[in-house]
């Protein structure tokens, strides 16, 4: 059977790009007829968290989010990265067959290099890590975004590696990457959506915070009438996203048209509002009951953990022995 895994870093509440460019693809991947593990990556978030309490709270916004949105913890483990200790003792096996200079061509070690941050061990060594998740499930898809793809590789040298010095222990792993369409979510300011630049807008925000969010899409000053390219308007860039494709391309066209009949940009900004709490109401509705029922999340997470540990105290077993520390 065909094994999917992938990791989701618990970094606060989960915005539209996650859902459209992850967390959608991560559920619908449920139905495809093979095995799902996906875990909170809450080892990795420890390199860059040191509020403990936000750090929790993060972990169980993953999960409730996973579950409200179709996750079903029937057919896929879902669990804490941190409840399966084989990963941390896969990491160092692999440690011990890396170099040095693998972990310094790293993208995103470099980037934060770059970008002024002082790196700890974990952080340096977090594809390592991201390997033993991947190698310890015996893994043949991870589906990723495009900025992971790398990691995904360096797993595979990692494998090679051992493999070639131990014997064939580790199965070699591919990345799935999202289609072109999917991983484009903008924020608010027509930049990437992303919780670091600010831009981004809750999954489940409703109401007037919602309402809030969605003013915060950025427009221009040109006048309803004035005929617009709707490929240059940031707003329809959402509405795409929400509206069934008969009913976005009237709006296109009217406001390619222009005059009388063009919508505003508060007319737009309405209609979105209302699209958005449409699609996730069902979605709204399983995240009020699973907060109702905090135990709930607490054994999908068990569940989760004791399906993941089996397979990974397996390969686990096998590596150990097969490098002598049994
Ligand atoms: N590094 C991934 C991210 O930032 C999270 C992650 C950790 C992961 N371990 C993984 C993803 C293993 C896929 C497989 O999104």
């Amino acid at each position: 059977m065909t094994t999917y895994l992938s990791g989701i870093q618990p970094s606060g509440r989960p915005h539209l790009g996650n859902y459209f460019g992850a967390i959608r693809e991560h559920v619908r991947l449920q139905d495809r007829g093979g095995e799902c593990f996906y875990f909170i990556a809450d080892y990795h978030a420890l390199t860059t968290s040191r509020d403990p309490a936000r750090l929790r709270e993060a972990v169980r916004d993953v999960a409730l989010t996973y579950l409200a949105l179709g996750l079903d913890p029937g057919r896929v483990a879902l669990f804490r990265q941190s409840d399966v200790k084989e990963v941390t003792e896969i990491a160092w096996l692999l440690a011990s067959v890396t170099g040095i200079g693998l972990l310094e061509r790293a993208h995103s070690y470099k980037d934060k290099l770059a970008r002024g941050i002082k790196p700890n061990v974990g952080l340096f060594t977090y594809p390592v890590l991201m390997a033993a998740d991947i190698l310890a499930y015996d893994t043949d898809y991870v589906p990723v975004g495009r900025d992971q793809v790398q990691h995904v590789e360096m797993a595979q040298d990692m494998a090679q590696s051992f493999n070639a010095l131990f014997g064939e222990v580790f199965r070699r792993p591919e990345a799935l990457m999202p289609a072109e369409t999917l991983a484009k979510v903008p924020g608010v300011d027509g930049e990437k959506m992303s919780k670091s630049y600010g831009n981004d807008i809750w999954i489940f925000e409703s109401g007037k915070a919602l309402q809030a969010a969605i003013g915060r899409i950025k427009t221009d000053s040109r006048p309803p009438e004035e005929p617009k390219d709707p490929d240059g308007v940031l707003l329809f860039r959402f509405l795409e996203l929400f509206l069934e494709p008969a009913e976005l391309a009237g709006w296109r066209e009217r406001a390619r048209a222009g005059g009388a009949g063009a919508p505003g940009y508060g007319h737009m900004k309405k209609r979105l509002v209302e699209a958005v709490e449409e699609h996730f109401a069902p979605a709204r509705a399983r995240r009020e009951a699973l907060l109702a029922d905090p135990s709930g999340v607490d054994r999908v997470l068990e569940r989760g953990a004791k399906k993941a540990r089996e397979r990974a105290v397996a390969v686990a077993g096998r590596a150990l022995e097969a490098c002598g520390l049994r």
